[in-house]
Formats: structure tokens, sequence, C-alpha cells
């Protein structure tokens, strides 16, 4: 018998605040046709004043659990994936734990910027097989919009903010690919990429939250390159090929790059979750965002394959082949 970790439940929660590529028009060189074109985004959300990430992560993980059936009280820890807390520490995960009225477990923060969720996913799925929890909230949150050179229209215009929360629990399976729940997982990183994406300040080198910076056409190569490979990697793991994938579950950056991926692994469109028309890129949010809508629309039926995959700042990259 093997240890598995089975989604029971997900959730999101958007800001309120909808912003359409048409606002940018006024303000940048720009237009809602380029934004389009380019990148397939139409709107995204932005939060409120005062709004911190902990808060849309609260409502997201409420949001899982009522699917899920659960309390805050049946749940043995929280890992948040973010690269926008609301403050240097403590970590996010304990301000939703606090807000969820929980004072045990563990809970910690998971920091792979776009690839975060993904990251946060391999790591719940870890814990639960080593035996350190049976119910674990695994979410992903960013207010990006906090980070924006609001100037520069290489980047402003690609990002939105946005929670999404899953609750994994354990589940014995028989150890094959048959099994529901996580059937395995492939991380990467490459420090050396770091000039291409990332944020000109923090805690111990300018003392400020700093601004996003991003070389977008050297991104867009890695990412056509590598989430595709990743994918691969990790249905072989998983024992399963290109055909057994029901659903591609992508980071939702650019519809260029999703097109791409989904290409090179020969998933027809209507097989892909796109989220990235309404979002935007919300980062670490993206990939949990995408699995509550289509949850939420009852696309995906006991027994099917998904994949998730995801790159970002660092760089890092990485897939997580799952069973519904
Ligand atoms: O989630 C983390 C990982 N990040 C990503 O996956 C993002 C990856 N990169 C991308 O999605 C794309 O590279 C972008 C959407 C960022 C840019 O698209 P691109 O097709 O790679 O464009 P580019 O950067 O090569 O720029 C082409 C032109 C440039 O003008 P010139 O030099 O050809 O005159 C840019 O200045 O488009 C210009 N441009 C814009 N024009 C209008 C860049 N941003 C804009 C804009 N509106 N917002």
């Amino acid at each position: 018998m093997t240890r598995r970790s089975v989604i029971r439940g997900t959730g999101h929660y958007l800001p309120e605040n909808v912003v359409e590529n048409s606002w940018f028009e006024s303000r940048l060189d720009t237009s809602d046709e380029w934004i389009r074109s380019r990148t397939g985004i139409e709107r995204r959300h932005f939060a409120a004043d005062g709004q911190t990430t902990s808060d849309l992560a609260i409502r997201a993980a409420r949001a899982a659990l009522d699917r899920a059936g659960m309390t805050p009280a049946d749940i043995d820890g929280i890992i948040l994936a973010t690269s926008t807390p609301d403050f240097t520490f403590p970590a996010v995960a304990t301000m939703v734990q606090s807000g969820l009225g929980m004072s045990r477990g563990f809970a910690y923060d998971v920091q792979a910027v776009c690839a975060g969720f993904v990251f946060a996913l391999a790591n719940a799925d870890a814990m639960i097989r080593a035996g350190l929890g049976d119910r674990v909230l695994v979410i992903g949150a960013e207010t990006f919009s906090r980070i924006m050179d609001w100037t520069d229209r290489g980047t402003c215009v690609l990002f939105g903010d946005g929670a999404g929360a899953v609750v994994l629990e354990a589940q014995e399976g028989a150890g094959t690919s048959d099994d529901r729940g996580i059937l395995s997982c492939d991380l990467n990183s490459d420090g050396t990429h770091r000039e291409l994406l990332y944020v000109d300040g923090g805690v111990s080198s300018t003392g400020t939250a700093g601004q996003l910076r991003m070389q977008g056409n050297l991104v867009f190569r890695h990412a056509v390159e590598k989430l595709a490979k990743t994918a691969h990697t990790a249905l072989d793991k998983a024992g399963l090929t290109g055909s057994d994938v029901d659903w591609l579950v992508p980071h939702q950056a650019n519809m260029r790059i999703i097109t791409a991926t989904a290409q090179k692994m020969g998933l027809p469109l209507d097989k892909v979750v796109l989220t990235v028309a309404d979002h935007g890129n919300t980062s670490a949010a993206s990939i949990p965002l995408a699995l509550s809508v289509a949850d939420g629309r009852g696309q995906f039926k006991p027994g099917q394959v998904l994949v998730t995959e995801a790159i970002g700042g660092g760089l890092s990259w990485g897939s997580v082949v799952l069973r519904w």
C-alpha cells in the first residue's frame, strides 16, 4: 500500500476590482489589441487598498474547506506559496491559520514565485507521505499589483491578484498509476537565470519591497522549452504518457506559452483549463485558481488525470501529475 495525497476540495478568491486592458491605454503606450494578441489577457483583478495577501488567502482557504466538507479543526497544516507576503515575517500561512481560528498544526510559506504552487503541492505531498499530517491546506496567494512598475508596459499589464487553495487528504492506494491523488512531481531550479525575472528590492539588499523586472522574451523562450519537458518527466515518473492526460492545468502567464506547451504534449486546447483571459498572471495563485474555477464548473471527473506545470523567477519550474 502507498500513502497518496488526494484533493478533497478547491476554493478561490478574487478581489472585487476588475481592471480591463483598456484601463492601461490612457496611462501607457499600449493597447487592448497588443495585450490580447501577445498574452491572451483581457482583464485582471487588483486588491483594494489595505487588502493583503493573507486576506485573499483566508477567503480561498475557507472556500476550499467548504467544498471539502471540512472545518479548520480537521486540518493538520498549511503550506502557502507566495512572493508577495503581507510582512517579511511571520509567514502568511500563520496569518491564514489564525484567520481560520486555528492554533495547532504547522504553517509556513514556500517561495518559488510563479512555480510556487507546484513546489508547495509537491512539498505537502511529501509531508503527507512522510506521515507528518493527514490533511494539509495548500494555498497560492499573491498581490503582485504591489510590486509593479506602473511605467513599464512590458510587465504591469501582465499581472493580477488572487488566491486559490486545495485541501489534500491522505488516502491509501495500491501504489500504481491507477491510484487517486498525486502520482508524481518534478521540481527544478537554475539560479544562473536570476537576471531574467526578479524583484529589485528586498530586506537584506535595499530594505525596500522593490519592483518586478523581467526580460519577457527570454523568459518566454525558457517557458516554451522547459514546461512540456517537466510535464513529460513527471508523466514518465508516474508511468503515464501524454495520451493518458485528461486535463492540463497550466500556469496562466501567456496564452501563447500555454498553446505551445499543449501542442508539444499533443493535447488539444479543449483539454486545457484556461483562466488567463480573466485573471492575468497571478503567479503562485494561478494554478489553484484555475483548479478551483474548473472544479466549480464540474469539469474534472473522478479518475481523470490532471497535469499542472509552471515556471517563474529563479528560474524555478516544475510539474505535478495527479488523478482526480
Ligand atoms: O509567470 C512568470 C513567467 N513569466 C512569463 O511566462 C512571461 C513570459 N513572457 C511573455 O509572456 C512575453 O514575452 C511578453 C508578453 C512579456 C512580451 O511578449 P513578446 O512577444 O515576447 O514581446 P517582446 O518583449 O519581444 O516585445 C515586442 C515589442 C517590443 O517593441 P519593439 O522593441 O519591437 O519596438 C516591446 O517594447 O512589444 C513591445 N511591448 C509592448 N507594446 C505594447 C512590450 N510590452 C508592450 C505593451 N504594449 N504592453
